[in-house]
Parts: C-alpha cells; sequence; structure tokens
C-alpha cells in the first residue's frame, strides 16, 4: 500500500518569520498518526531552522536541488552532503524550473539523481511536458525520455528508493490544473513503464502530481489510481491550505 505524501515545494520564497510561522503552523496541525506524509522543501539557507522546528515530528524536509560532486570550487552550490549534514531526507531533481531556467538537461538531471540516490537521499525527479509538448501529441514521449535518461544509465535499480512527481509545465503556477483524468493518464504510463522495467518496484514507487494542485481540488486528484500524492507550489506557503492538501488523502 503506497502511503500519501504531500511536499511543499518553497521555491524561493520565505523569510525567517515565515519559516516560523507557517513550520509552527505545520506542526501543530499534525498528529503522530495521520494519513499521509508531509514534506517539505526550503531554500538553502533556511534548512537549517526548519530542522530545529521540525525534528522529531513526522515531517520530512529536503533540498530543492543539488550539485552531483562531492565537493570543491563550485561557488554557490550544494551537495548532497551537505544536504544531508542539515538532516534532509529528500532532494527534488529536474524541477521544470531547474530544466527552463538553469539549462539542466535530462542527462544533468540524471547525474544529479544518481548523486542522491548513492548518498542516501531520496530522489523526487520531476517530469513533465510543456503546453506545445501536450499539444503535439508527444507528452508520454517526453516524460518517457526524461525518465529514461536516468534507468539508461543507472539501471531501474536506482528507483528503487525513489518517488516520481510528473508535473506538467503548463499547470505550475497557472490555477489551470490537470485534470484528474488526465493527470492518472501519465501517471498510469509512468508506473506501466517502471513496472515494465521492474515489477516490485513500479508497484511501489510513489507518483506525485504537481501543478496548482489546491486544498478544492487535492480530492479528486489523489482519490486516482495511480496518483500518491502531491508536490505543491504556491499553496504550500498557506499553512492552512498546505494541511487542507494533506487532510484531502
Ligand atoms: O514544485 C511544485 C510545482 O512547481 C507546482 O507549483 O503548485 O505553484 O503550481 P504550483
Amino acid at each position: 500500500m503506497r502511503r500519501i505524501l504531500v511536499a511543499g515545494n518553497w521555491k524561493m520564497h520565505g523569510s525567517l518569520a515565515m519559516v516560523d510561522e507557517l513550520i509552527s503552523a505545520l506542526v501543530s496541525g499534525s498528529s503522530t498518526d495521520e494519513s499521509a506524509d508531509l514534506a517539505v522543501f526550503p531554500p538553502f539557507p533556511y534548512l537549517d531552522r526548519v530542522r530545529n522546528l521540525l525534528q522529531d515530528t513526522g515531517i520530512a524536509w529536503g533540498g530543492q536541488t543539488l550539485n552531483p560532486v562531492a565537493q570543491g570550487a563550485y561557488t554557490g552550490e550544494v551537495s548532497a552532503s551537505m544536504l544531508l549534514d542539515l538532516g534532509c531526507s529528500m532532494v527534488l531533481v529536474g524541477h521544470s524550473e531547474r530544466r527552463a531556467l538553469f539549462g539542466e538537461s535530462d542527462e544533468d538531471v540524471a547525474v544529479r539523481f544518481d548523486a542522491a540516490h548513492k548518498s542516501g537521499l531520496q530522489p523526487v525527479l520531476c517530469v513533465g511536458e510543456t503546453l506545445e509538448e501536450r499539444e503535439a501529441g508527444i507528452t508520454e514521449q517526453v516524460v518517457g525520455r526524461q525518465i529514461d535518461a536516468v534507468i539508461g544509465r543507472y539501471g531501474i535499480q536506482a528507483f528503487a528508493q525513489a518517488i516520481v512527481a510528473y508535473e506538467p509545465v503548463w499547470a505550475i503556477g497557472t490555477g489551470k490544473t490537470a485534470s484528474p483524468d488526465q493527470a492518472q493518464a501519465v501517471h498510469a504510463f509512468i508506473r506501466d513503464k517502471l513496472s515494465g522495467a521492474d515489477g516490485i518496484i513500479g508497484g511501489q514507487i510513489r507518483i506525485l502530481y504537481g501543478g496548482s494542485v489546491n486544498g478544492s481540488n487535492a480530492a479528486d486528484l489523489f482519490a486516482q489510481d495511480d496518483i500518491d500524492g502531491g508536490l505543491v507550489g504556491g499553496a504550500s506557503l498557506k499553512a492552512g491550505e498546505f494541511l487542507a492538501i494533506r487532510d484531502a488523502a
């Protein structure tokens, strides 16, 4: 049985005051027997504060990206071991903003995925098509290619501890969410693909949906067979809305 995971990607938002307020509200709004897991992905400078506030609460935290190199002269970058030092258990790789704004190729993403996996961090591999690609009818081709970039280099076993997040680029931050049927179709494609390589991994892996998830649309999305939670951007910055998404599970 796959547990629902509701993960909040704060992107480049926040302040120390906001971290204190938001995390306190998440902690007081959660108990140890929730039916869904929660995780947050704050900007790097706030990870230590988040760790102090979330330790022993059952809510996980992680980095929004990582550099695949262990250490060295890479100004501005953050390694897997640094994230582990700060108590992270997960890291996002290949978010569409990393791909589009910071030029990360499928290969760059795969290398980051592998670095996370080998370090003991759980990689959350983000995949998804643009509006042009959807309209051209090549959604499965694009998502399949993004997944194959990892399987081709590191094998299906690399997915044994991983999470996949399907985020159609046209639904991110636009208020235009994929319909439950549209999302389910791509999630089923992803699960079938992974199951084709390894039935156990395909059956167990959590596949999150991301793109304008909120407290009102989450229940219909999470009710789909192959949707195991959400990767939430904007709505994760408001504790009440984020907890409402968790409660929709
Ligand atoms: O990582 C999260 C996604 O980019 C979704 O963002 O919920 O603001 O559309 P959004």
